[in-house]
């Protein structure tokens, strides 16, 4: 009996229970895996209408966008007390580029629900004191209370916002050089064209990620699946800073098949997963 309670507990995804894990869930397609972390945050902000959201950009979590924002035209899911903060924005465009991640955000999702104007956090690519920039920004975050859940994507080499390999584990919100690999990677926004990308962007750092109460890391597609082998079962290690979700107090994994196919322990999270659902039927 203590032990079911005990499992009731780390089953509960309300940010309350009393042991730290990561979680690998893992999902036959893209679509139920964004609807798992839809339906977590959906719980999240039904206990908690004025819930502090940290948010990614990237192809990754836009079907994660969709299904909030139909949960919010058919169901009336209300964000009107939600405060977000974006992970990164690039440095040397406007925000008004077609390819910021203001843009980004106005389009998947800022557009279609009802968070307050002034409740919405970006970095700023423009500010010119970038240092006090960031520092605000952290106050920012410590004066909403801390964020309750962050949204993470990853990247090949196992970033997570900007914070590519060798980032400082306890690293704060700043600027940072993206790696040859992140620049490839989002060429494919800027019309295929690695020299357009901006070479730099401000990011929360990985301390800053840390400190959210709640992190769900998406991920699919087989591209990132070393990623994904390296930031669940390898050594925590700054040359991939997503490792470090291995010491986050809830950190939920939630990938596809081929994200999750360099896995070495997969039946073992199937498994894991299966008796969970087992437990909340009881
Ligand atoms: C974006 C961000 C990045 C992306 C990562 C994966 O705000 O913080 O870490 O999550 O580069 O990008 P996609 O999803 O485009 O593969």
């Amino acid at each position: 009996m203590a032990e079911r309670g005990c499992y009731l507990l780390w089953l509960r995804h309300d940010g309350a229970g009393l042991l730290p894990f990561m979680e690998v869930i893992i999902q036959p397609t893209y679509q139920q895996l964004v609807a798992i972390a839809a339906e977590i945050i959906r719980d999240a902000l039904l206990k908690k209408p004025n819930l502090v959201l940290g948010l990614a950009t990237g192809s990754t979590p836009i079907g994660l966008y969709e299904t909030l924002v139909r949960m919010h035209k058919e169901n009336g899911l209300d964000f009107s007390d939600v405060t977000t903060f974006n992970l990164d924005e690039y440095i040397g465009i406007p925000s008004a580029h077609p390819c910021s991640y203001h843009t980004f955000m106005t389009t998947h999702f800022f557009n279609a629900v009802n968070i307050p104007v002034a409740n919405r956090h970006i970095p700023q690519s423009t500010a010119e004191n970038h240092e006090a920039f960031c520092e605000g920004y952290e106050a920012a975050i410590a004066s909403a209370g801390g964020i309750d859940i962050q949204v993470l994507g990853i990247g090949k080499e196992g970033h997570i916002g900007f914070n590519e390999p060798s980032s400082s584990l306890g690293s704060r919100t700043r600027i940072k050089t993206l790696t040859q690999s992140t620049l490839e990677a989002n060429a494919q926004h800027f019309g295929g064209t690695v020299d357009a990308v901006p070479k730099m962007a401000i990011t929360m750092g990985v301390g800053t990620i840390m400190e959210a109460k709640r992190c769900l890391l998406l991920a699919n597609g087989e591209s990132k699946a070393l990623a994904i082998a390296r930031a669940v079962e390898g050594p925590i290690t700054a040359e991939v800073p997503a490792s470090v979700l291995q010491m986050h107090p809830q950190t939920v994994v939630l990938i596809d098949e081929a994200a999750a196919s360099q896995l070495k322990r997969v039946d073992y999270y199937k498994q894991v997963y299966a008796n969970k659902q087992k437990l909340l039927r009881i």
